[in-house]
């Protein structure tokens, strides 16, 4: 579907100036990096690259210091983590007019430049900003799938002005996404959940045809509650979204992908009080809706148990409570479980969802797992990602 360039062949990167634009948009608290896991990833390139005798530069957004300023949203303290992960020195620049002659003269192997979108050109996709970035280097490689969704110059420009390709975790994250959307194993599931319906529309509709169930869950679910006659009680909900639900129902029914949504779930009355399994025409005026029951889980189980591919994007109650994150831990540990035992194709996707898996424990036992969010969604949707497409073998 996508073919992308890629470095076939180390030996023609051999003792090269690497840009390598990463995805280094990570928490900090406190000062220090939260989660590792977009650093960590690059563990395996960054060993092919040193072994090629390449300098390699990080280039990376941290944050959205246009709209929020500068202060916390230095890439500092990412360096200072990577350096402890990949166990080697790495050298800090800022970007000017002396980085290239820098990176020229210095010893190291691995620098890091300051946060990209210091400049406003970065966004802005400004070429004079694309072509100094490239200028440090000989080659551009992207590893950052999750910034691919973005028009900006250290993503879409600069590959006008250097020999470019797409690193191979781009590769693996494409051929996993195409594993669960053209090349599919049937019967295939999709679970989405989330809170708000009218973020999820596009993703939604264009994923039916290709999928044999659609299983939704999470705030999204109430509109469908509240749209069929129950009573939703104090629960999240959109308004008019009547719709989007309508238009769901028909391209369902179009495509003989069988909509599921919960039977029953869980409620209570308050987030800090521990909730009450319920059917779905029993929620009362005063219930909050915070998680899908058992009921559902178990239905769920049945159809995982018996599907060859499922995609999971967005979580299925309140995880981030302990009370709450039953519903969403259950589904986690379904899709392992038949990974391992049926050779079930899992991908699952988006900040959220990734969290939700950690949580669980699981995040090891999934075929692929993509800490992507926008871009993710955004592939999903069937749009062409601007940083892909600069990649394109033509
Ligand atoms: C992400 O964390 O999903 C990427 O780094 C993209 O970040 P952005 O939404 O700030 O462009």
């Amino acid at each position: 579907m996508c073919q992308l360039r890629s470095i076939q062949n180390f030996s023609k990167i051999k003792d090269k100036k690497v840009f390598l634009r990463v995805d280094f948009n990570v928490p900090i608290s406190g000062g220090r990096v939260s989660d590792t896991t977009k650093i960590e990833k690059l563990e395996a390139n960054i060993k092919n690259l040193l072994n090629s005798n390449c300098k390699i530069i990080f280039a990376s957004h941290l944050g959205r210091p246009q709209k929020n300023g500068k202060t916390g949203l230095s890439l500092m303290p990412v360096k200072q983590m990577a350096e402890k992960i990949f166990n080697q020195q790495i050298k800090f620049l800022e970007i000017n007019q002396e980085t290239k002659q820098k990176i020229d003269e210095g010893k190291e192997k691995l620098f890091m430049l300051e946060n990209l979108r210091f400049n406003p050109n970065e966004e802005t996709n400004d070429q004079d900003y694309a072509k100094l970035l490239s200028s440090f280097a000989d080659v551009y490689i992207n590893e950052a799938f999750s910034c691919s969704h973005r028009s900006h110059a250290s993503i879409e420009s600069i590959t006008k002005y250097i020999d470019s390709y797409a690193g191979s975790t781009i590769i693996e994250e494409v051929k996993a996404l195409e594993k669960v959307f053209s090349k599919s194993e049937k019967p295939v599931a999709c679970l989405i959940g989330g809170s708000k319906i009218s973020s999820k529309i596009d993703l939604i509709i264009n994923l039916m045809p290709k999928m044999n169930f659609m299983i939704i869950g999470g705030a999204m679910a109430n509109n469908f509650f509240k749209n069929a006659g129950f009573s939703i009680g104090k629960s999240l909900f959109e308004k008019n979204v009547e719709n989007t639900i309508n238009k769901i129902y028909v391209e369902a029914d179009k495509y003989k992908c069988k909509l599921i949504l919960p039977q029953d779930v869980v409620c209570s009355k308050k987030f800090d009080q521990p909730g009450v399994n319920k059917k779905i025409n029993e929620v009362s005026d005063d219930d909050i809706i915070l998680d899908i029951g058992i009921a559902s889980t178990n239905k769920i189980d049945q159809i995982l148990k018996d599907s060859k591919t499922v995609l999971w994007n967005g979580p299925f109650g309140l995880f981030e409570y302990d009370d709450f994150a039953n519903g969403t831990n259950d589904l986690s540990r379904s899709i392992a479980k038949y990974s391992k035992k049926n050779g079930l194709i899992s991908v699952a996707g988006g900040g959220d969802t990734f969290a939700a898996i950690k949580k669980s424990n699981q995040q090891n036992n999934f075929t692929y797992i993509s800490t992507a969010g926008g871009a993710f969604l955004e592939w999903l949707e069937g749009k062409m990602l601007p940083g892909l497409k600069v990649l394109e073998n033509k």
